[in-house]
């Protein structure tokens, strides 16, 4: 029974929300949240700077906790915890985050959590939807990563797969880069596969069929490349080519998952790519081929937000987990 304010800046978005962990719905539990999206800022060089990020953190973070503390009502005092993310990410945005937290924890006297981003979008799903019991099978994609994960319990992950080159977000946004579609790429591809065909452009499907679920997506990223620049096809018909390609990896890789891991009680999608409407489709006729339902946040929330990290630091808070002030920074962070 707690509310807990959550700050969120690991990579290019700075977020801050409060969370209170008594309401019974999705709505309910989130009191308030702002994001700010560094996108303009990083757009003319065609991905994330590091540098440019923590600067603009730096700029925006203090005014946006007092917003959102406004917009919720409350002040400082009114909060049971803090919950900052601690890594993994872009270790200089990241440290603007945490260092505001641990801040504002010292000057009201509050417990600090240090979350791990990754545990924020593993646990986002609970957020979401109240009735998702441990344990379910996560599949975790995002710009940075891509992973399956069986979620066993707060803090108990058992990672069954990971990509041994780029994560599935990452092959998103540089298809997008290829067809000069700009940055954030991701919704981009999806827009313009709506308009092409998905069979037009003969693609590999790397390691479909392997015995163990792991992904890659470089060898991908460069057949996209080649064709393009063969001149023999549309942008639409590349970008829908590309996505299907992709989801056929995914949902054979989370297929093969599924055979190798415990009993669960769903199938839950989370990170940035699980905004993709075609993605959460081609999972939804997987779950329901092995008997189970599909968990997927709404598409706010899968993308990177500070509702997910203060309802990690929620759950953890609930269990008494807090962290020390001196707690470090991790650009490197495996859950
Ligand atoms: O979780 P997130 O906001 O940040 C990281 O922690 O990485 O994920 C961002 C990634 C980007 O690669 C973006 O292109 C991708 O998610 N993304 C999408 C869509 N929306 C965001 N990819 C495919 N389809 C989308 N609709
Ligand atoms: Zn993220």
């Amino acid at each position: 029974m707690a509310l807990i304010l959550g700050i969120e800046s690991s990579c290019d978005e700075t977020a801050v929300a409060v969370i209170d962990d008594t309401g019974a719905t999705l709505e309910s539990r989130i009191v308030a949240q702002r994001i700010a999206s560094q996108d303009a800022e990083h757009r003319p060089y065609g991905g994330v700077v590091p540098e440019i990020a923590a600067r603009a953190h730096v700029e925006v973070i203090a005014p946006m906790v007092a917003a959102t503390l406004a917009d919720a009502g409350l002040g400082l005092d009114d909060v049971d915890a803090i919950a900052a993310t601690a890594g993994p990410g872009l270790i200089g945005g990241v440290m603007v985050g945490l260092v505001t937290g641990k801040a504002l924890a010292m000057a009201a006297n509050k417990p600090l959590l240090a979350i791990n981003h990754l545990e924020g979008h593993a646990l986002s799903p609970r957020l979401a939807d109240p009735d998702l019991a441990y344990p379910y099978l996560l599949l975790l994609v995002s710009g940075g990563h891509c992973q399956i994960l069986e979620v066993r319990g707060l803090g108990d992950y058992r990672r069954l797969a990971t990509t041994i080159d780029d994560a599935l977000g990452e092959a998103f946004d540089k298809t997008a880069k290829i067809l000069g579609l700009g940055y954030p790429g991701g919704p981009a591809v999806e827009r313009l596969s709506r308009e092409g065909n998905p069979r037009a452009v003969p693609l590999p499907r790397p390691l479909v069929g392997s015995g163990e679920p792991h992904f890659s997506f470089a060898g991908l990223k460069s057949a996209v490349l080649r064709a393009y620049e063969s001149g023999l096809y549309q942008p639409a018909d590349l970008a829908a080519s590309f996505q299907q390609a992709a989801l056929d990896c995914i949902i054979d890789r989370t297929r093969i998952a599924l055979e190798a891991c415990g009993p669960v009680n769903a199938l839950v999608v989370a990170g940035g790519v699980a905004a993709n409407q075609s993605l959460r489709a081609a999972l939804e006729t997987l779950a329901g081929k092995s008997g189970l339902r599909l968990v997927a946040p709404p598409p706010r929330l899968c993308t990177d937000n500070a509702a997910m990290i203060g309802w990690a630091g929620a759950e953890r808070f609930a269990r008494g987990q807090v962290d020390p002030l001196d707690v470090a920074a991790r650009p490197r962070w495996p859950l």
